[in-house]
């Protein structure tokens, strides 16, 4: 039996229509339904017929689009890329066969990844006048602005027009260039020479090397490190409407090109409560090490209203239940701290923490647990990636999905400029003071 005639049968219809009662009157609203049986409550015509809008803060109840990429059920810990389930695909499958997937929407025949890998490889290389634009950057800039600088000024070395043939070659482009960048990013902050691309490596090997090799030295790449990052990226490559992949629709849906809503998403992915919470786990873990700390004390600051400490890489929008990407990290920690022979003491405090917070009616109660970037820093500072580099890992996993949504956008019949309502809470019309006379 073929791999695609196992996908299971989609949800059959529900009811089609919702009826809204308001002030007297009725209005009756359509109700779409997902193949996974999700139901929405389709309300935008609902303004035109009763002058209403509806208020979701944080967007955290708003379906912003009709989607096949990457299905979720946060309640059952369930996250899938096109229908196959992340487990299986961290294990079998590799970095490009994901991206691939994401991005056409099946998997590839042997020879369709041969020719993506193949396109990918060719591409890796930076133009030499990023020379000068890495020079003008201070010495000690953080990567992740660098890399969404660097995302954004492609868009001037190249032109970013909208015929599917440019698209398709800057889909290339970002796949292989954004690695070279992320490298020279941080080769850059150390004031050393850049490595250039060796294109007879595979993607997550050659990103590696281009991190730490030094010129004329040999540089040997461990094959269990490359597939523990290669495995990572797998992990990251998408998760639907997050931030970051809703700022890349966002700024796509205004026609803008490729380039600029990739860096946009960079610089959406580097917050701390998105992204940027890896980079904050391990300082977060390191400062508990450090201060001889226990768990419990730092948990009962993380509780505390009256203090801003979170319990970072605790938590999810969508997840009410086990991140499936934290469980499967948190089984690859062991062996990868093992072959690298570095100390276990921060997945020891981690490991700790969960225990604890699992146990705890706090976390219990508001359904929060380790999510993805609660145990992937550790394998990121076991492998050797600095810490200020931790976020662009997470940009380099997440190229992928950020591409396929900007391009199932694009090719959406029911595409329309993003562009969300308020309600208006400031003052109402006054008039103007002149400057004499203001209190
Ligand atoms: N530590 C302590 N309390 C928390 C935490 C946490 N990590 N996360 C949520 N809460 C509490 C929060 O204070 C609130 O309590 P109450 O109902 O008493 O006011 C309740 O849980 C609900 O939290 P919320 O902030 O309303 O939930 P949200 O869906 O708006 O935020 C989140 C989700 C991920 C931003 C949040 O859980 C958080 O800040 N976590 C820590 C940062 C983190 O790990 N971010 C990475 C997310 S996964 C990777 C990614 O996709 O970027």
């Amino acid at each position: 039996m073929s791999e695609k005639t196992t996908a299971e049968k989609p949800a059959t219809a529900q009811a089609t229509k919702a009826t809204l009662q308001y002030d007297g009157k009725s209005y009756d609203l359509p109700v779409h339904v997902g193949t996974e049986g999700e139901r929405a409550i389709d309300i935008s015509k609902l303004r035109t017929s009763s002058g209403l809008i509806t208020l979701d803060n944080g967007y955290g109840n708003t379906g912003a689009c009709q989607s096949s990429i990457t299905f979720i059920d946060g309640e059952r810990g369930i996250l899938r890329y096109r229908g196959y389930p992340i487990e299986e695909l961290a294990e079998r499958s590799t970095f490009l066969e994901v991206a691939y997937l994401l991005i056409q929407g099946e998997l590839p025949s042997k020879t369709q990844l041969e020719s993506f890998t193949q396109e990918t490889t060719i591409h890796t290389m930076l133009h030499e006048d990023f020379s000068r634009f890495f020079g003008s950057l201070p010495k000690d800039a953080h990567p992740m602005p660098s890399c969404a600088a660097a995302v954004g000024a492609l868009a001037t070395f190249y032109q970013a027009n909208e015929s599917d043939e440019e698209v398709r070659r800057s889909v290339i482009r970002l796949l292989a260039k954004l690695p070279t960048i992320a490298a020279r990013s941080y080769k850059h902050s150390l004031g050393q020479p850049q490595i250039y691309p060796s294109n007879n490596l595979d993607y997550c090997s050659n990103f590696l090397r281009m991190m730490f090799a030094v010129p004329c030295e040999p540089y040997h790449v461990d094959p269990l490190v490359a597939r523990a990052l290669d495995v990572l990226m797998i992990l990251h490559a998408d998760h639907e409407q997050n931030c970051s992949t809703s700022t890349v629709r966002m700024v796509g849906s205004s026609r803008a090109n490729l380039y600029a809503s990739i860096s946009a998403g960079i610089s959406a992915l580097w917050g701390s409560l998105h992204g940027g919470a890896n980079q904050e786990v391990i300082e977060m873990l390191e400062q508990i090490a450090a201060s001889e700390g226990s768990a419990e004390k730092f948990l009962t600051r993380a509780k505390d209203k009256n203090d801003t400490t979170r319990l970072m890489g605790f938590g999810h929008r969508v997840y009410k239940s086990y991140d499936p990407r934290a469980a499967i990290l948190k089984k690859l920690c062991p062996g990868i701290l093992a072959r690298m022979g570095g100390s276990s003491q921060l997945l020891d405090i981690a490991m700790k923490l969960e225990e604890i917070a699992l146990r705890d009616e706090y976390f219990v109660s508001r359904g929060l647990y380790p999510n993805v970037d609660f145990y992937s820093g550790v394998i990121y500072k076991a492998i050797g990636i600095p810490v200020n580099m931790f976020t662009v890992m997470f940009a380099l996993g997440r190229l992928p999905g950020w591409i396929a949504h900007w391009l199932e956008m694009r090719k959406d019949p029911q595409f329309r400029i993003g562009r969300p309502r308020q309600i208006y809470q400031g003052a109402t019309k006054r008039t103007y003071v002149a400057m004499d006379q203001r209190s």
